[in-house]
């Protein structure tokens, strides 16, 4: 922990709000209906609306306040790396101790439902924002009610139900792969016929890497993909496959006030359903780019978005764009903006929640970002001890981040590298070569 930083005056009394009745007259913030799985979107959607009345006082939060961020992990840490160089002072909540992002900033030891922690968590903080989506729902409707959180609930509730999501992106004139929901096999069967095969069954809610998806190929995987996909205890959406040529993605950034930038487009490629490589500029036409980028914004727009939203695409041969899904948080496919952009997806999140003008997204150099997983750490530490003659030769520069996570287990994220290069054919065929990502 850094000192304190000491400002003649803090913005915002850095320490301890008061809940005044203004603030906390959130319509439909009735934490424990939401808590027991209310259905009704909480809040009144996105900061630009959310706690109406009270955010002009509040905006803009400048470099001495203290922000909250519930979730420890490496997207946190991150934004803690960041906004410390902006001077903003950080405090998280994780249960567990030592936590990616408690080594750079304070940390509150406690589980994410934990609502005492949470109230202490708005205690100490100015401004609070989430590192992950799966924010219980109770929680988020007290944070949003007892204290600032500009990106609002109703988002959080969009994007953590693939069924809510997907319709939240149709409504903004995207589209997504043609869908349906299925609450029996037989419906799994009937919707398979007006779909056709190969599809994917996913659970509506709780997904990541690929967990919690069955892609079907033959009519007699329904069955058993519907036995173990039921035992989920969750909705469950079946999805055509789409025959992609490329994934994408684009971050998007809104403030309160309504200004949104998008970052340049990153082509990813995934590994067992982990995402490996980010590669920018994505070897797509300038057409499909600014198509990719108008519908972020607009997607944005219609969510009425606070903060950064992740929006994962997929390309056709054709230049059709399919909306995947949405994350609404820093995104790992957004780490090439670190060392590659003029403001890096930390930076822009923290400004945007902040209420202040958004920093320029612009690359300055192509980049290719290379997931460092449980089993590439070692190698990584090998090739750190001595000088690389090939990155020399090739022009490239490898960043290193490691992520201080106590335990390294295969397939875990435990770091990345962004391999800044004069272009990305460089950087790949130095990933290429290396004996980092081997296995
Ligand atoms: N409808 C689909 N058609 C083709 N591939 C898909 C489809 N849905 C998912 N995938 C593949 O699976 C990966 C993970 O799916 P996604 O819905 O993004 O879930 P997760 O929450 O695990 O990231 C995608 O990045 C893509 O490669
Ligand atoms: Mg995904």
């Amino acid at each position: 922990m850094t000192e304190p930083i000491k400002l003649e005056s803090l913005p915002l009394g850095a320490q301890g709000m008061v809940c005044t009745d203004d603030w906390c007259a959130v319509p439909g913030a009735d934490a424990d209906a939401s808590a027991a799985g209310s259905d009704t979107a909480i809040g009144t959607g996105g900061g630009a609306t959310a706690n109406k009345g009270d955010t002009e006082q509040l905006r803009p939060i400048l470099p001495g306040a203290t922000i909250g961020i519930l979730g420890g992990g490496q997207l946190g840490r991150m934004l803690a790396h960041a906004g410390s160089r902006l001077g903003f002072r950080f405090v998280t909540l994780d249960p567990t101790p030592d936590a990616p992002c408690g080594q750079t900033a304070e940390q509150i030891v406690a589980g994410y439902d934990d609502r005492e922690a949470a109230r202490e968590l708005a205690r100490r903080s100015d401004v609070i924002t989430y590192e992950f989506e799966n924010v219980d729902a109770g929680v988020a409707a007290m944070l949003e009610a007892e204290s600032y959180v500009p990106q609002g609930s109703a988002l959080l509730h969009t994007t953590q139900h693939r069924l809510r999501e997907k319709r939240a992106i149709e409504a903004a004139g995207a589209k997504v792969a043609p869908y349906a929901e299925v609450a029996s096999l037989e419906a799994l069967r009937g919707a398979a016929a007006r779909l056709g095969l190969p599809a994917v069954l996913k659970t509506a809610t709780g997904g990541y890497d690929g967990k919690g998806q069955w892609v079907l190929r033959a009519e007699a995987e329904l069955e058993p993909a519907w036995a173990e996909a039921e035992r989920a205890g969750t909705e469950l959406v079946l999805e055509k496959f789409i025959s992609f040529e490329k994934e994408i993605s684009v971050i998007a950034a809104r403030r309160p006030s309504g200004e949104i930038r998008t970052f340049p487009p990153a082509e990813n490629v995934h590994v067992n359903n982990i995402l490996h490589l980010s590669i920018v500029p994505a070897r797509i036409s300038d057409e499909v780019r600014r198509e990719a980028e108008r519908m972020a914004v607009s997607i944005a727009e219609t969510l009425g978005v606070v903060g950064l939203i992740a929006v994962e695409m997929f390309v056709q041969e054709d230049g059709t764009l399919y909306i995947n899904e949405l994350a609404p948080r820093p995104h790992n496919s957004g780490h090439y903006t670190i060392e590659a952009s003029r403001t890096s997806q930390f930076e822009q999140h923290i400004r945007a929640i902040c209420d202040l003008p958004l920093g320029d997204p612009g690359l300055l150099t192509p980049v290719v970002m290379v997931n460092v997983l449980g089993q590439h750490v070692q190698p990584l530490l090998e090739w750190m001890k001595t000088p690389d003659a090939e990155a020399e030769r090739l022009g490239v520069e490898p960043k290193v981040h490691l992520y201080g996570k106590a335990e390294s287990k295969h397939n875990r994220k435990m770091g990345h590298v962004n391999v800044l290069a004069p272009n990305v054919d460089a950087a790949l065929a130095w990933i290429a070569q290396s004996n980092i990502w081997r296995v």
